[in-house]
């Protein structure tokens, strides 16, 4: 997973002068951090690895960061990342914020509070203008979809949106691709370990149509997440989104199918070039993509099989690739970071 092109992301020496902590640091997200802060040239000595216990989690490169434990003495930071369950950072995040540190949460646990931004910087990173203590990032699916949403909302104005998709197994963290990496090797006959699977069926050679719990009314978390997440970065709060959310032997990258009806005609060529002039997103013009295995590993969000549905110019429908560890995790924190005031609050 070594980070790569973008670096580093409007990360400055203002920034590299500050203090990081990396709070889950030996995830699947709180190492595609240290990748990313690593790339963006973040001293080594301003970052403070921490997790459940003490351990070392190596980059790409062979270069080791120490982890200690984050229950231990905090030690003090000007920029907390949480990489940690939500339960986690809902008990961590006051405490950094009252520390005088900033924190972005990686997790759900601050999302949809009404008072706490919830941002992906290329659509409503004017919400840090005023220097916000406390920033949430989003679900990662939901941020893959939201990027070129926002370029057909401004262009055409949404109604409706409909979003299936195909989540990869790291969105599960390591224990979801090391789940997925033992299952490939025993269905290719080479006996695996005993593991634990964070999936509630085998995903190798598989698709799992539900990837959290449902509710009383047949709905997943994830479901939830993209419906009400996807409403408040778009600051739509009518807006129409229905999602359906299915798990796929993919080691990284989050696809999804979006089917949207507009307020306005938007050609599908019109559309394009909407999107190909837009920070953030790529265009494929490959007719059998853009795919997963191939976009692991990049920054932008790949955009394909644009064109029009069943309404004609009234409707726009296009599938979009994106390594959820980067945008739709440790990338869309680094950039909300480096477009916050870049000095203690
Ligand atoms: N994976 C994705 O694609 C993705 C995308 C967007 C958002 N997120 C969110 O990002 C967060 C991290 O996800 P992940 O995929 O990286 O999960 P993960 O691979 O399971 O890693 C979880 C991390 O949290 C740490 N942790 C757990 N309990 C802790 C505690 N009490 N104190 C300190 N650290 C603790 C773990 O440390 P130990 O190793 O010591 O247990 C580990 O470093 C989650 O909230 C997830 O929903 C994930």
């Amino acid at each position: 997973m070594g980070a790569e092109a973008g670096a580093p992301w409007g990360w400055t020496d203002a920034h590299r002068a500050l203090r990081v902590a990396v709070v889950g640091a030996t995830g699947a997200v709180g190492r595609e951090l240290l990748e990313l802060l690593s790339a963006a040239r973040h001293p080594r000595e301003r970052i403070d690895c921490q997790a459940r216990g003490r351990s070392r989690v190596a980059l790409a490169d062979g270069r080791a960061f120490e982890v200690r434990p984050a229950d231990e003495a905090p030690g003090r930071c000007d920029l907390a990342f949480l990489c940690t369950p939500s339960e986690v950072s809902l008990d961590l995040a006051p405490l950094l914020v009252e520390s005088g540190a900033r924190v972005i949460d990686l997790s759900s646990a601050h999302r949809m509070h009404p008072g706490i931004p919830l941002v992906v910087p290329e659509i409503n990173g004017k919400e840090l203008d005023r220097g916000p203590r406390l920033v949430a990032n989003p679900n990662c699916t939901t941020a893959i979809a939201a990027l070129p949403l926002s370029v057909i909302d401004r262009a055409a104005g949404l109604e409706e949106v409909v979003v299936v998709s195909y989540q990869a197994a790291s969105g599960a963290g390591l224990p979801g691709l090391r789940a997925l990496e033992a299952e490939m090797r025993e269905a290719a006959g080479v006996p695996a370990d005993e593991r634990e699977s964070p999936f509630p069926a085998p995903l190798a050679l598989n698709v799992i149509p539900a990837v959290s719990e449902l509710d009383e009314s047949g709905v997943s978390g994830e479901e939830r997440k993209i419906e009400g997440e996807l409403r408040k970065i778009l600051g739509r709060a009518g807006l129409a989104v229905e999602a359906t959310t299915a798990r796929v032997p993919v080691q990284r990258c989050h696809s999804v199918a979006v089917h949207a009806r507009l307020s306005r005609e938007l050609a599908p060529a019109d559309a394009a070039s909407l999107l190909r002039a837009a920070p953030g997103i790529a265009v494929s013009e490959d007719p059998h993509g853009p795919r997963p295995r191939e976009c692991a590993g990049t920054d932008p969000v790949h955009v394909g099989r644009i064109r029009s549905g069943a309404r004609g110019g009234r409707s726009l429908c296009f599938f979009a690739v994106g390594d959820q560890l980067r945008k739709g995790a440790a990338l869309n924190a680094l950039q909300v970071a480096a477009r916050l005031p870049a000095r203690r609050p």
